[in-house]
């Protein structure tokens, strides 16, 4: 590693198929840290087992997401693309972390409440230690920026408190990262409760715009979007279904509230939730057409992972060893 380089370090779980969210708030982005920053891209296939998975569809999910992550623009020539449990140093040191995290801090996360209550009958320890994982991804190779959405706001603040926690008894251990937080996009709501996060999890399938929906999928989903009983297109309170669907535009085209809504001046609510829908299915169609030659090229997604996650364990153990030396371990 290049002394000085800037570290970028994100995830995404092989669980459940992506969203807009997902792809508006994140992996749109990740590829725009390609040249400043020594990036690396994991599929937290270890996260994702805090609930329940058939293996199955976790195996084919996480070649997917890896698919994804290419199609999206990353080219794993400049970026480090692999499977979180391909390197065992993100286990290792996520135990040593959670003796340096606390349970009232924990029990404090709003994502654990929100999936204990979901999960009532599985509320396993792996879900209550999740955030210790993922600092432990995070502070593996002295990352510097962490590209989210806004939902992962209150781990990586977690994060930043466990490595200074931890700089703090053992000096010049950790790197406290920065969080990324896209200016748009970074919360989309579910099309049909826009109180509510869009999410991948959702049973109503209307409710949610899936990176691998198709062109007429995508426009009829928008056409049902919840509006609220006005036809003005503009930003305002009470009006969260439009305001959703204002950011998502926005942050398709690039265009400004204001731009937007001078655009559809006087044009009325069924214009602009086609006009949503075009822009959107217009920007997935390359990244679906994309990921299918992907897929359809299982060794060549295997060859990636190898590859990444071989340099990416070279990063991780350096740290570690750091750590465990730190810590008093023999090494
Ligand atoms: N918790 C993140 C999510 O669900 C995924 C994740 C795991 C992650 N480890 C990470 C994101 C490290 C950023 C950095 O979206």
């Amino acid at each position: 590693m290049l002394q000085n380089e800037k570290v970028c370090f994100s995830g995404v779980q092989p669980s459940g198929n992506l969203t807009i969210g997902n792809y508006l708030g994140a992996i749109k982005n990740f590829s725009t840290f390609s040249s400043e920053y020594r990036c690396f891209y994991c599929v937290v296939d270890e996260h994702a087992i805090t609930v329940r998975q058939v293996p199955a569809d976790l195996r084919r999910r996480t070649y997917e997401t890896l698919a994804l992550y290419m199609a999206c623009g990353l080219d794993p020539e400049k970026n480090t693309l692999y499977v979180q449990s391909h390197v065992p140093a993100h286990a290792e040191l996520g135990w040593i972390l959670n003796c340096f995290t606390m349970f009232g801090e924990l029990s404090r996360m709003t994502q654990f409440k929100d999936k204990s209550a979901r999960h009532a009958d599985n509320v396993n320890a792996g879900l209550f230690t999740y955030p210790t994982l993922m600092a432990a991804d995070i502070l593996l190779y002295q990352t510097d920026i962490v590209p989210v959405g806004i939902d992962q706001k209150q781990h990586l603040e977690l994060a930043r408190d466990i490595a200074g926690r931890f700089n703090a008894i053992h000096a010049n251990t950790f790197t406290v990262p920065e969080p990324y937080m896209a200016k748009t996009g970074m919360k989309i709501m579910s099309l049909a409760d826009p109180t509510k996060k869009m999410s991948k999890s959702d049973e109503n399938a209307n409710a949610v715009i899936y990176i691998l929906d198709d062109r007429d999928t995508i426009i009829r989903k928008f056409k049902r979007a919840v509006t609220d009983s006005g036809s003005e297109v503009r930003m305002g309170e009470g009006k969260d279904g439009i305001n959703n669907l204002i950011t998502i535009y926005s942050a398709f085209t690039g265009k400004t509230v204001e731009e937007i809504e001078r655009e559809f001046d006087g044009r009325g609510y069924g214009d602009f939730k086609l006009a949503v829908g075009e822009v959107c299915a217009d920007a997935l169609t390359p990244v679906q057409t994309r990921f299918a030659e992907l897929l359809a090229d299982k060794a060549g997604l295997e060859q990636v992972m190898k590859t990444g996650a071989e340099t990416a364990a070279r990063a991780a153990y350096r740290t570690l060893n750091k750590v465990k030396k730190k810590l008093g371990f023999v090494v």
